[in-house]
């Protein structure tokens, strides 16, 4: 039987023992033993729980024990989160988790500490919760560097605009999220844009190599969506989705988050509710579409459970892990120069502020309705607010 530890019994944490029981015959046909929770590191006690007696306080009793190959991180947050998994890696073990406030800042370090001490660390639950989306990039696309990727990858915000779809302000479906649970009472991390923004950081690693300074990282929240916003998305076309994006192109590399119109012929549309989809785009084999659960608790636990099945067959070693090379701000092209399709909406009278976009823009198009409301193609939305200040302007994904 192969014994692991659990950092963090929460939700994510609390989920594992559920996976590693039912899916218990084919943990094994893969792993090719039994898996077992020896250590759950915990503040808190779980007398009701049937693995209470697993409870302890010390990293050091992991650290000091050689039975255990592979820890479960799942305590969220940098710190101590950090610590812990580095004395992990430098004990020899290997490291699978769903933290990505850690991978986006760490990622780097840590991965090059796993690789020094021959473990792995792995974080397949870190983006699009129960989605497999990153092993690919360390097998399937081994050939091929993923050129763009685009997606919905916060639950949260998904819930909220597509509630919004049907005319109710973000301040009510919030409320609505917060009561299902989607959302925490301290909403900033999902509404602002923060937790998508590490996640596209994350992706960003993947595509490119490039661990981004968060500096570089464009990200735009939903705070300020109005239901005017939702109906110019809909006579625009599509619908109004926060979207993280990051491209590596000729002049670099870029990446950010920021609400956007997703056509209604894009592979996006109707992602709704809190699933999470990406689309990648690949030089020979094309686009390519995940979509799933990004949340909730057994998806995400089975995605660090099918890390740990990686690490305990020996699918996943140390010569495996990719690079993440951080680099210092300043390194990105900013996200909001590159040339995009948007649709801009002004107090201005329809004629006057066409006259002022046609110098900003490839085509203007005026939007039916009544409106000061127009689609542009081919523009720079910095350039647009300089000639439109009071302006509202969406970018439209491409
Ligand atoms: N708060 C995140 C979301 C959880 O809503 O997507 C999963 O990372």
């Amino acid at each position: 039987m192969k014994q692991i530890a659990i950092l963090g019994f929460g939700i994510v944490g609390g989920g594992i023992p559920t996976v590693l029981t039912e899916s218990a015959e084919q943990i094994r046909r893969t792993v090719g033993d039994g898996v077992d929770v020896k250590y759950i590191l915990d503040l808190r006690d779980f007398p009701d729980s049937p693995y209470g007696d697993r409870v302890i306080r010390s990293i050091d009793t992991i650290l000091a024990d050689p039975e255990i190959e592979a820890v479960c991180e799942a305590m969220g947050g940098l710190r101590p989160a950090y610590e812990f998994t580095a004395a992990c890696l430098k004990a020899g073990k290997s490291v699978v988790t769903s933290n990505k406030e850690l991978v986006s800042e760490k990622g780097g370090e840590l991965l090059a500490l796993a690789r020094e001490n021959g473990g792995a660390y792995l974080f397949e639950g870190s983006v699009g919760g129960g989605i497999p989306l990153i092993r690919p990039f360390l097998t399937s696309f081994a050939g091929e560097r993923v050129k763009e990727a685009a997606g919905i990858v916060n639950g949260t915000t998904n819930y909220i605009l597509t509630a919004m779809q049907s005319g109710r302000s973000f301040e009510d479906t919030l409320r609505e999220a917060q009561a299902l649970g989607y959302a925490e009472r301290e909403p900033s991390a999902d509404v602002d844009g923060i937790d998508a923004k590490r996640k596209i950081m994350i992706l960003t690693s993947l595509c490119s190599g490039i661990l981004p300074d968060a500096a570089d990282v464009y990200a735009e929240g939903i705070r300020d969506v109005t239901v005017s916003d939702m109906e110019g998305a809909k006579k625009a076309g599509g619908t109004l989705r926060l979207i993280a994006k990051t491209v590596t192109g000729e002049r670099g590399v870029s990446a950010g988050v920021c609400p956007m119109i997703v056509p209604a012929a894009h592979p996006l549309s109707g992602v709704n509710g809190v699933y999470n989809a990406v689309s990648l785009t690949l030089p020979a084999t094309g686009d390519i579409l995940y979509y799933g659960r990004g949340a909730g608790r057994l998806p995400t636990a089975a995605a660090l459970v099918s890390d740990l099945c990686a690490v305990l067959s020996g699918a996943a070693g140390a010569e495996r892990l990719p690079d993440f090379e951080k680099k210092p701000a300043g390194t990105l092209v900013p996200f909001e120069s590159l040339p995009t399709d948007a649709y801009v909406r002004t107090g201005l009278p329809s004629a006057e502020a066409e006259e002022i976009l046609a110098a900003a823009a490839d085509s203007v198009e005026r939007l039916d309705g009544g409106g000061s409301e127009f689609v542009l193609r081919g523009c720079s939305v910095p350039q647009v607010k300089g000639l439109l200040p009071d302006a509202r302007i969406i970018r439209i994904l491409r």
